[in-house]
């Protein structure tokens, strides 16, 4: 049964589109963490392999065994999907939200977890959109960012597969990715850390692939950067993405962006980046990308679910500042709105992408 699970007397409010989310500051939203009602989960042994049914819950903590598998051994996914309110507001989008779930499909067999069907993990985030439609932002004040987990969370002691899954599916209310809002960002590259290497889990969402990046990160905010751009662990020549999107160059009207080739991960916002562009006219390659190519570019940008198209203004290499094209006329632009119109249904949907609630 996945239906809102029975509320108590006190609890009698019944989220309703014409609810706001409390005292939100809809106008300042950032990506933080804004606790919403709800939570969605689903149980799975790993002999059984097939989840069960889930169901809602309030959302909250979630009681782990000290040795579960994804605490001990970082054995866990997780995705990212947005919802936006519908221009009519009567309802609410969802952007392709099968390609998350089979990412996360993808992923778990990378990881060795079991994994929820398509139809189950679309079907458990409708379910947590609808039990938290009142923190969907108003129209062009955000979206309501949508967090499915998948983590090894029965107890093992010795490195193994844990013995039992939890797919969690959570969300937050949310505004633009980086502090700079929509406004340029600059990035710096990183050639002494790496995010990923061949033969590694860098083409999968593994939960393993962040926590590594936070000191580059870390050191690169200190020093007034916005995020780190990764080169490739063997040659340090080819890049890879940033920290938590993909990137591309635009070099005289040709679009170029680093192959999906193990250690990228193949993001959903990129994939349709690349369709939009081709679409436009644009040719667009999916190749090794040097450090000579990025400095050479016209224009510069990344993409990914949460920062959706960013424009990169600068990027500093080895203590080189080199500039690109921003603003107005520029391809990021372009593409920024063509996708978030097809997103928040502002423009036909040719492509069949959104899936409303
Ligand atoms: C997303 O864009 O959804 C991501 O998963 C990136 C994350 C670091 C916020």
């Amino acid at each position: 049964r996945s239906s809102l699970p029975q509320r108590d007397a006190a609890d009698r409010s019944e989220p309703s589109d014409e609810d706001t989310g409390g005292d939100i500051d809809w106008d300042n939203l950032g990506f933080g963490l804004t606790p919403t009602d709800y939570m969605y989960v689903m149980r799975c042994s790993l002999e059984d392999v097939v989840f069960s049914r889930g169901e809602l819950s309030r959302y909250g903590n979630i009681e782990l065994s000290p040795s579960s598998g994804v605490i001990n051994y970082g054995q866990g996914l997780f995705e990212g999907l947005k919802a936006y309110r519908t221009a009519n507001r009567q309802g609410y989008m969802l952007f392709r939200p099968e390609e998350n779930a089979r990412r996360m499909q993808h992923g778990a067999e990378r990881m060795c977890m079991p994994s929820p069907s398509v139809e189950q993990f679309v079907h458990a985030v409708k379910q947590t959109v609808l039990a938290n439609r009142r923190w969907v932002p108003p129209q062009g004040k955000g979206a309501l960012y949508i967090r499915p987990l998948l983590i090894g969370s029965g107890p093992i002691l010795g490195l193994a597969p844990a013995p039992e899954y939890t797919f969690l599916v959570y969300a937050s209310p949310v505004g633009t990715y980086f502090k700079e809002g929509l406004a340029p960002i600059n990035l710096v590259v990183q050639d002494a850390f790496h995010r990923a290497m061949p033969g590694g889990t860098g083409g999968v969402k593994t939960i393993a692939n962040y926590a590594p990046v936070l000191k580059a990160q870390m050191d690169a905010k200190s020093k007034g950067f916005t995020d780190v751009l990764y080169l490739d662990a063997v040659h340090k020549r080819y890049l890879e993405e940033a920290s938590s999107c993909n990137l591309f160059i635009v070099k005289d009207g040709v679009v170029a962006t680093p192959a999906t080739v193990g250690t990228i991960l193949p993001g959903i916002t990129r994939k349709s980046v690349i369709e939009l562009a081709r679409d436009r006219g644009y040719q667009v390659e999916e190749r090794l990308v040097s450090i000579d190519d990025l400095m050479g570019a016209d224009e510069v940008f990344c993409t990914g679910t949460a920062v959706v198209v960013a424009p990169v203004s600068t990027v500093t290499y080895q203590g080189q500042r080199y500039e690109f094209k921003t603003g107005q006329d520029t391809l990021s632009q372009t593409l920024h709105m063509a996708l978030t119109s097809i997103q928040k249904g502002l423009a036909e949907d040719k492509k069949g992408w959104t899936v409303a609630i």
